[in-house]
């Protein structure tokens, strides 16, 4: 049973746990990666029980597929395997996701038409207002018609933020 505790806190079965969304478009490129970048961080603190990750995107062209072959060759060359097959946002996700981070900010402006209370809008942030380099948020650049090298820049900025996001994290809700 998934109950809500507070906001930005969820309850599993008795155990509280912090759930994140990963969004991007076609959920076969950043937000993959960024939930296997993240997924691998909190699996080394030991944290893996006290989150729920999970990735999405707002489009339906790629459901049920396995992420790109160049976000799947990077990440394995950093040590992470992404089993995700691809699906599509629902506004139950805003219900059930503490934190819905979105890639892009054409992904925020689609998963807030989703949202239609307030405190459903507030789960929805830029990824990267966690990136530790950058103070004015970014997008994470949508890699699909590039070439590898965009995908590896991809994987670089979802490892930092990701990082970035996990201390927060573990900060606020003192997990561990
Ligand atoms: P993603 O990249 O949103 O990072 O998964 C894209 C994947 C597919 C498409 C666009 C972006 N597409 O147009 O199919």
């Amino acid at each position: 049973m998934v109950t809500r505790f507070s906001v930005f806190k969820t309850e599993v079965k008795g155990k509280m746990k912090v759930s994140i969304l990963f969004v991007c478009l076609g959920n076969i490129c950043r937000s993959p990666a960024a939930e296997g970048a993240f997924t691998k961080l909190v699996q080394e603190k030991g944290l893996t029980d006290q989150f729920i990750i999970d990735s999405c995107g707002t489009g339906d062209w790629h459901i049920g597929e396995l992420a790109h072959p160049n976000t799947r060759k990077v990440a394995q060359s950093n040590g992470i395997q992404l089993t995700h097959r691809a699906r599509q946002i629902s506004s139950k996700d805003l219900e059930k996701f503490d934190y819905v981070l979105a890639m892009d900010d054409s992904n925020i402006n689609n998963v807030l038409r989703l949202a239609k209370t307030e405190d459903l809008k507030q789960k929805v942030i830029k990824f990267r207002k966690f990136d530790p380099l950058y103070k004015n948020e970014p997008d994470v650049p949508d890699p699909f018609h590039g070439t590898e090298k965009d995908f590896i820049e991809v994987q670089e900025i979802v490892t930092r933020t990701s990082e970035s996001l996990l201390e927060f994290l573990i900060t606020k809700y003192k997990l561990g």
